[in-house]
Order: C-alpha cells, then sequence, then structure tokens
C-alpha cells in the first residue's frame, strides 16, 4: 500500500547559461517555423550512437550507430574508465552487416552490438566504427547491483517543427541531473516517424546525451506516420534504431517490452491500436495477455508503466476509452502504482484512481500525462475531474525527473527554463506499516 504526499509548487535555481540558450532559441526557432530537415547522410564514419538496454542493464549495453550503405559491419573497443593500461582493454567485433534503411538521405546501415559479461556498477570508456572511422570516445555506466537509489528523467512529445527545443530541453535536463541512469520519451518522438528527415533532426539533436545515458523509449502514433499525410506504416525506423528488450508479444518485440532497475519494474506498452491494428489486428488483446503474465511474475516493489495515449486524458474532444477499457483493469489488479504517457502534450497528474474514481488512501494509480518536450503545443487541453493537478505547458518544454529510494518515489516536473512545475512524491509501504 502506498501514500501520496503533499505536493508542492516552487522554484529550482536557475541556471543563466541555460536561460540564455532558451531565449536565443525562442528568439530563432519559435512554433511555426517549418522544419526543412537537416542535410547530413551517414558517412563512414559512425553518429546518431545510441545506447540502450536489451537486456540486463548491470551487466550488458547495447549500443547502436548508423554508417553509410558501404560499411558493411563494425567493431565496439571499450575498457573500463580509469584502467591504466593500453586503450581499448576489449574489442567487441560485429561483422554480419547493419540493418539497411532506404531514407531521402540516402541509404545507410544501422549497426547494432550488445556488450555482455560487463561488471554491475562500473563505468566504461567506449568507441565505436573502424578503420573507415572511429567514434570520440564515450562513456556509459552499467547498473549497480545493489541500487540504493537512482534517478531517470521523463519527456513528453518531442514532435517538432524543429528539433532546437528539444535539444534544448534534452540537453538541459541532462546537465542539471548528470546523475540520472537513464531516459524515456512517452512517444512521438518524432512527427512522421517513417521519414527519415525528422529522425536526422532528432539524433542530431540528442548528440552528448544518447551516446551517454540509455534511451528506453515508446512509440507514440507519430511513430507510425509517413512523410504522405494521412498513411501510416508499421514503425520499423523506432525498432531499427532502438535496441530495446525483445520480450514483448510477438509482432510486438521491440515496441512492447519490460526490464528492471534497481527495485522498479518497468513496462512499456504501444497504445496505437488507431495506427497500429491495420498491421497486427488484435495488438491490444496480445498486449492485454503479455501485460497479465508481465505484472503476475514481477517481485519488484514498484510497478511503473508507460503508454502514449493515457487512460485519462485532458484535449477537450479526446476519449481514450479503448485504452481505459483494455489496460486499467490489469494496472489496478496487480497495484501498478504509477503511469506516464503523452500525446496530449500536457502535464497533468491525476489523484490515485480505482474504477475511474479516487481510490481509498494508501491504493490506486497515479496517471501522469508528462507535458511536451518539442515544439508542438494544443489550445484545448483542460483540467478534469479526475486530475489533482493540471499545468498546460503553453509557454515553454518541460520534462520529468523521477527519484526512486527505498519506498519513496518523488518526481519533479520542471520547466525547460529551470522552474518547478510541481514536486510530489509516492510512498510503496507494505499495508500496516
Ligand atoms: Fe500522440
Amino acid at each position: 500500500m502506498y501514500q501520496l504526499k503533499n505536493s508542492r509548487r516552487g522554484k529550482l535555481s536557475l541556471n543563466t547559461l541555460f536561460i540564455v540558450l532558451f531565449c536565443a532559441i525562442l528568439a530563432l526557432g519559435s512554433p511555426g517555423t517549418v522544419f526543412s530537415g537537416e542535410i547530413s547522410g551517414a558517412t563512414a564514419v559512425p553518429d546518431h550512437i545510441t545506447l540502450t538496454w536489451a537486456s540486463d542493464p548491470s551487466t550488458t549495453q547495447s549500443i547502436a550507430w548508423r554508417t553509410d550503405i558501404n560499411m558493411a559491419g563494425g567493431q565496439v573497443q571499450y575498457a573500463e574508465a580509469g584502467e591504466t593500461g593500453s586503450w581499448p582493454r576489449e574489442t567487441e567485433i560485429h561483422t554480419t552487416g547493419g540493418a539497411g534503411l532506404v531514407t531521402p538521405l540516402g541509404d545507410m546501415n544501422i549497426h547494432a552490438v550488445m556488450l555482455t559479461g560487463l561488471k554491475p556498477g562500473t563505468r566504461y570508456l567506449y568507441r565505436v566504427g573502424g578503420e573507415e572511422g572511429w567514434s570520440a570516445v564515450h562513456t556509459f555506466t552499467t547498473a549497480p547491483r545493489n541500487i540504493e537509489r537512482f534517478k531517470f528523467l521523463v519527456f513528453g512529445d518531442s514532435q517538432s517543427t524543429s528539433y532546437a527545443l528539444w535539444r534544448a530541453t534534452l540537453h538541459g535536463a541532462y546537465g542539471a541531473n548528470a546523475n540520472a541512469a537513464f531516459f524515456t520519451n512517452v512517444g512521438d518522438l518524432v512527427d512522421q516517424g517513417q521519414d527519415y528527415n525528422q529522425w536526422n533532426g532528432w539524433f542530431n539533436a540528442a548528440e552528448g546525451v544518447i551516446d551517454n545515458i540509455p534511451a528506453m523509449p515508446i512509440t507514440g502514433n507519430h511513430e507510425y506516420y509517413t512523410a504522405e499525410r494521412g498513411r501510416t506504416a508499421w514503425p520499423v525506423f523506432f525498432t531499427t534504431q532502438f535496441k530495446l528488450p525483445q520480450n514483448g508479444p510477438a509482432e510486438l518485440k521491440g515496441q512492447v517490452y519490460s526490464f528492471d532497475y534497481g527495485n522498479v519494474h518497468f513496462v512499456m506498452l504501444d497504445s496505437q491500436a488507431g495506427e497500429g491494428a491495420v498491421f497486427v489486428p488484435d495488438m491490444l488483446e496480445k498486449q492485454k495477455a503479455w501485460l497479465e503474465d508481465d505484472l503476475q511474475n514481477t517481485r519488484q516493489p514498484w510497478k511503473i508503466v508507460f503508454m502514449h495515449r493515457s487512460p485519462y486524458n485532458n484535449r477537450l474532444n479526446r476519449d481514450n476509452g479503448h485504452i481505459r477499457a483494455a489496460f486499467v483493469p490489469i494496472l489496478e489488479r496487480y497495484n501498478v502504482q504509477l503511469v506516464f504517457t503523452g500525446h496530449d502534450h500536457v502535464y497533468a497528474r491525476t489523484y490515485p484512481l480505482r474504477g475511474d474514481a479516487p481510490a481509498v488512501k494508501g491504493s490506486g494509480t497515479v496517471y501522469v500525462i508528462s507535458g511536451r518536450s518539442g515544439t508542438k503545443t494544443y489550445p484545448d487541453n483542460v483540467a478534469r475531474n479526475w486530475d489533482e493537478f493540471f499545468y498546460d505547458p503553453t509557454d515553454e518544454p518541460n520534462y520529468l525527473t523521477v527519484e526512486v529510494q527505498g519506498d519513496s518515489l518523488t518526481v519533479n516536473s520542471v520547466k525547460l527554463s529551470g522552474g518547478l512545475i510541481e514536486s510530489w512524491s509516492l510512498c510503496n509501504k507494505p499495508a500496516g506499516e
């Protein structure tokens, strides 16, 4: 059983440099800027280097990167940071060729390697590439075996007309939270997920963060959209580039998955039945059966679920009743404490709910719509009677920090410029304590 502690409003300390950067971005790239795509195709030298976990965060590290189509293979060189002696100590050779993508920027290969047998709680140096060219040296850190306290970052929809604001939000969040273990996106990372121009802007903006801490994102409806208005496709650009756990239901592997970090079981769902059912007709039914089994088998005290469309939404003429009907009974049956969502580009937190109503004290599921980390806002978001807190971030983007320490979990919703929208906590104590 857990309890909601008092929320508070306040101000975090302002980062002067960051505000200057933010003002410059507002001046140069105000909403309405036409996204033209950044003209940079892949070369022999790796870029778009992306860390994820496809397996145990304490002993493995997945790394993906992009090259031109001529680079059939590649290598990862790595060593423990601070080790004396020659660099690198280990080389993981990948010679099977990358996944070829045909894009408006030219054909390219997406390469991926999963390092295994790593030491828990250890910082490593690494670089990717080969004789034709190496990336700069980056770092990653494996999860400790016993984690007393950790933090992760959550970003609302980053889909944009220009990815400068996403760059500022991501880098600002990471700069203020360099101890974050990883970050997540709640879907709609880009405006048209089957148009590589969009990913080019997104990955270029993420450089410097996504090569240092893992990204564990989910799909939104826009990951299914092509450059041709009104057309959808299966989100293969997403699953090709993000090497995520393959423990989801058949046909949804890599976009529906779960993993553990510390004392939290994370479950990532795909709520895009409207876009995806034409390809996998029973995608919600498949997820319901998998979710039931997945939650039944975890022994982690915290259970946190991510999905793009919220069962309890805020846009005036939206109602995600089909998502509510599909997932809420299962989330309640297994006492999921917290659900992060997106889609409405608003920051809103419900009361702990059970049966569509505020739960008795010490129970219920809190649903958080995470805000926005890109340029897009909506004029018709409204507070609902299930909301305990509501803020429409039309002034500037925001991000969330989530810190877990034992039976305590604290969420801060923070503006790009550093202002604190709200801070609130959950306490997950066994009944009777
Ligand atoms: Fe969306």
